[in-house]
């Protein structure tokens, strides 16, 4: 019962700005085309319904073709538009072929969402092995460089658009131990668009970087370190992105994480305390788990 008020009450505290107007959205979106990666599971998915729900035409990429069929199926069910492009980000010889079969096929792409990722928390030094770092960059930070860098002359051609960056809160300080991987791509990501974006404000296409508190997915739900922290539903994180459509800002945020920005940077070493003791805990439980 306490959860029931609690945890709508924590969500929406946790939570960007975000419009949940359909109507505003339609007025926004209504017969647009817009590209949703990432759209086979969680945060893109949602996104996929309810932009498709607005009257927008979807394009839905992701690895698991089935999963997006089956999502062009229900959106074209109740009556909406999509279109499923299966692709791995992380493939960079795919994306050009991918990019000439969008713009042959949809000439105006208006909105880019660009949202698949990867997730990976594991100590840096101590696995090396794994590659983790290398295939966070290619699905965090190249291959979406590389698909928008095909998809940006045809949208200033067409006269402009929108990107929307789904970022996360943890590219800002204070860096966590043992994400360096996510957040160092994701970051590296983060930057390199918001640089891209100072280009392309003059040919018409805005880019809305969000910055995205935790969202109850497949992806936060992995390890169950989260299983009990207030998070946004899938939806709500897709009512934060359509809020940055219908007013499109170049940051979108929670309000408390610029106070965590600040904090970060005027004690420095409260917070570096902090991490240390955060790692001290995780090596006892490591320790603990191996002796068991
Ligand atoms: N969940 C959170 O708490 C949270 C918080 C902040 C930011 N975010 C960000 O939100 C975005 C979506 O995450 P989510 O929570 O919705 O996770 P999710 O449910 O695991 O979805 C991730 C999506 O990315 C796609 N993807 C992964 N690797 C890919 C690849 N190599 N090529 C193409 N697509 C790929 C996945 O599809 P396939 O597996 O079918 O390829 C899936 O559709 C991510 O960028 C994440 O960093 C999430």
């Amino acid at each position: 019962m306490i959860d029931r008020v609690v945890s709508p009450f924590a969500r929406l505290l946790l939570s960007p700005p975000a419009c949940r107007n359909l109507t505003a959205l339609r007025a926004a979106l209504g017969g647009q085309t817009v590209l949703i990666t990432g759209a086979s599971f969680g945060i893109g998915e949602a996104t996929a319904r309810l932009f498709a729900q607005a009257g927008a035409e979807v394009l839905v990429v992701a690895r698991t073709g089935e999963r997006l069929h089956e999502l062009v199926a229900d959106i074209e069910r109740t009556g909406g538009r999509a279109f499923a492009y299966p692709l791995d980000l992380s493939c960079p010889d795919d994306i050009p072929l991918l990019v000439d079969r969008l713009v042959r096929r949809h000439p105006r792409i208006a909105v880019v969402v660009s949202n698949a990722g990867r997730s990976i928390r594991r100590p840096a030094v101590r696995a090396l092995d794994r590659r983790d770092l290398e295939r966070s960059v290619a699905v965090n930070f190249t291959g979406p460089a590389a698909l928008l860098l095909g998809l940006l002359p045809h949208m200033i051609a067409a006269g402009g658009g929108q990107i929307i960056n789904v970022s996360t809160v943890s590219v800002k300080p204070p860096a966590a131990p043992r994400w360096a991987s996510y957040q160092g791509s994701k970051a590296g990501f983060d930057l390199w668009l918001r640089s891209v974006a100072a280009e392309v404000q003059l040919d018409g296409v805005r880019v809305s970087s969000v910055y995205m508190p935790l969202v109850r997915t497949r992806m936060s739900a992995a390890g169950g370190l989260y299983r009990h922290a207030p998070a946004l539903t899938p939806l709500e994180a897709a009512q934060v992105l359509a809020g940055a459509v219908v007013r499109p800002r170049a940051r979108v945020a929670p309000w408390w994480l610029s106070a965590q920005e600040a904090a970060a940077f005027l004690l420095p070493g409260v917070t570096d305390w902090a991490l240390a003791r955060l790692e001290a805990r995780e090596r006892l439980r490591g320790a603990r788990r191996g002796a068991a």
